[in-house]
């Protein structure tokens, strides 16, 4: 069922945090810890390489929140019902590989990416393609609030106020021809600002794709903030996928190209271990992976021991089931 609980940043709006402290507060987040933790090897990979302390550079401001701070968004109704995790635990604690494996890796140097001026390309089997300014391709006016699960492989959840688009809007606006079946997608590679790509954990750039269907599903959702406020970096800014209920590392960070296309396109996780991670990817507790039993999860930002089945879809079962229909979902995983 869904429902409204309240919100620990309502009245925000109303009280917006000056300017000044929110890229102060967006610096501290994006800022590098004492140490540097980089590690190599697979998914869950943990061996540890010192570095030297980083500090973090002024962000700019951006052009795409308010002179004020914060987001102007509508809330809606897509909600769970239980807690949100902390903002502190949700850019704290990110998969995000071009920064290096350790889950705090990414709020140690993501900050060196560059996310402005940002642009999309668009490319394939539409009537509108090209390279388009994120503005033209976000609608700024029009961003909602999402509170969804993510539901990582590796067996944690989180539960998430994202604020966004949903997807269809931004891909029907480039007339996807009847030859585009899939899309495609890219992330940002830039290998003096993404340490972690120094290092073959994956085929880099990071790539991911949706069948049409399943990405223009109400679900699907293109976010540009979450917690009120513009994308942290380590959390993909300026601009990510987020589908709720597939495995985390379908919503693809910080995209820089979408392509249109008839065939189902590779996708990263695939590429570096098929038996392991498979194109749909959809959460699936009846189907183990090799090294996480996908049952339950482990709850991040609560009690340290908090655990929670796993559910079918992630919960979204009732939204997205009919895109499967007939389908075996563990030969298709
Ligand atoms: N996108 C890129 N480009 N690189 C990544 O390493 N990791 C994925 C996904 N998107 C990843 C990515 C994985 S495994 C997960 S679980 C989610 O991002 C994590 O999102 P979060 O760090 O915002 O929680």
């Amino acid at each position: 069922m869904l429902f409204r609980p309240r919100k620990p940043w309502q009245g925000r709006q109303a009280d917006v945090t000056p300017k000044s402290l929110y890229l102060d507060r967006r610096r501290i987040m994006t800022a590098g810890g004492a140490l540097a933790l980089t590690g190599l090897v697979g998914c869950n990979g943990s061996e540890t390489q010192a570095d030297s302390p980083t500090s973090a550079a002024a962000r700019p401001a951006s052009p795409h929140a308010p002179a004020d701070g914060g987001l102007n968004y509508t809330s809606t109704d897509y909600s769970v019902s239980d807690a949100l995790t902390p903002i502190d635990a949700v850019s704290g604690y990110n998969n995000f590989y071009e920064f290096g494996v350790a889950k705090e890796d990414p709020a140690r140097y993501a900050h060196r990416m560059t996310v402005d001026p940002w642009s999309i390309e668009v490319e394939g089997h539409a009537a509108r393609t090209g390279r388009f300014a994120l503005e033209d391709v976000v609608d700024f006016n029009a961003l909602e609030e999402r509170i969804y699960r993510l539901r990582c492989v590796e067996a944690w959840s989180m539960v998430i106020p994202w604020i966004g688009v949903p997807l269809a809007s931004v891909l029907q606006q480039f007339e996807p021809t009847a030859d585009a079946r899939y899309v495609a997608f890219e992330t940002y590679l830039n290998r003096q600002e993404m340490r972690g790509t120094r290092f073959p954990v994956l085929d880099w750039p990071y790539v991911e794709g949706l069948r049409m269907d399943e990405a223009m599903n109400e679900l699907a959702f293109l976010a540009v903030g979450l917690y009120g406020d513009l994308l942290p970096n380590q959390n993909g800014a300026p601009v990510r996928l987020v589908v709720p209920w597939k495995y985390g590392y379908k919503s693809i960070k910080s995209i820089v190209k979408i392509r249109f296309v008839p065939e189902q396109p590779p996708t990263s996780w695939n590429i570096a271990a098929p038996n392991e991670y498979g194109f749909y990817s959809n959460v699936n507790p009846n189907r183990a992976h090799p090294r996480w039993s996908q049952r339950t999860e482990r709850v991040i930002g609560g009690d340290l021991f908090a655990r929670r089945d796993t559910e079918m879809f992630n919960g979204y079962g009732d939204q997205v089931a009919h895109l499967y229909t007939g389908m075996d979902l563990i030969e298709n995983h």
